[in-house]
């Protein structure tokens, strides 16, 4: 079941967190047309992490994918980019945006870094081509029943902020490509510096693309977690000298009571 596909929808998308999944059956019937208006309507609306990198989204068939070994949905978000400093994790803080978008309107969706679009596809758009999202109606129940059931890092190896749970409960349950969890979030709980793990030589040759927007995604997470606690975000982009060895710094978010 389609529900409307609106924005505004801030509470559902915090609520959305807590149950969200990967689908990966769909039924083979496409979306109706005035819903795909809708979701192309939605995708000019995303908000960036760096308003300065240009980002290309076509939404195509499953015919225009090659699958390499995944299962076939009806539709895809080819996401396409300027490759600048800090675009992988632009692109994945944007289309997080989408993806709990997708779950919280009742369709099905999955970030897909396997498969690709053919020739034609990839010659219609002048940047990059970067990765893929499937979507569609499930044919699989959309959502978990509780947090048991995601498989997660526990929120010790996430972060050493001690005093922020709540706050960071949605971070930890973020997707990441093979589940991986990249991310490290240090700091106080008013000001969180965004890292990610970096990976030894060898994994970085397979990985090094996912980690980036993987880490978007999850600061995407922190956001809406952030607003659901009423406070007002600045994202600012600063090495802090504090930053432990071994992680990346990739954003600082300043957290402020909104009243
Ligand atoms: C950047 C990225 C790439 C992914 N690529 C694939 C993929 O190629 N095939 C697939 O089946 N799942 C893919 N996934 C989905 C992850 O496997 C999934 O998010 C993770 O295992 C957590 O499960 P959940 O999304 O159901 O919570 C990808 C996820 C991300 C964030």
């Amino acid at each position: 079941m389609v529900k409307s596909l609106t924005s505004g929808l801030e509470v559902a998308i915090y609520d959305v967190i807590f149950k969200r999944k990967s689908i990966r059956k769909y039924d083979n019937s496409p979306l109706d047309e005035d819903i795909l208006n809708r979701i192309s309507e939605e995708l000019n609306n995303l908000i960036p992490l760096h308003n300065d990198i240009k980002i290309d989204i076509k939404i195509i068939s499953g015919e225009d994918v090659k699958l390499r070994g995944m299962k076939q949905a009806p539709h895809y978000l080819a996401i396409f980019s300027e490759k600048k400093d800090g675009y992988l994790t632009n692109l994945g803080f944007m289309l997080q945006q989408v993806d709990l978008l997708f779950s919280a309107s009742g369709i099905g969706s999955c970030w897909q870094g396997i498969p690709s679009p053919k020739g034609n596809v990839l010659k219609s758009s002048d940047l990059d081509f970067i990765i893929l999202i499937a979507f569609g109606i499930p044919a699989e129940p959309l959502y978990r029943d509780d947090t048991s059931q995601f498989k997660r890092k526990s929120l010790e190896n996430i972060t050493d902020i001690v005093d922020a749970k709540e706050l960071l409960e949605p971070v930890r349950l973020a997707p990441s490509a093979i589940n991986s969890q990249p991310w490290f979030f240090t700091g106080t709980k008013d000001i969180i510096h965004a890292c990610s793990n970096k990976p030894n030589f060898l994994k970085a040759i397979l990985v090094n693309k996912y980690i980036s927007i993987d880490a978007g995604i999850a600061i995407y997470h922190l956001k809406v977690s952030a607003e659901h606690f009423k406070k007002t975000i600045t994202i600012t982009f600063n090495k802090d000298k504090t930053i432990p060895k071994g992680l990346n710094y990739l954003a600082t978010l300043k957290l402020d009571s909104a009243d």
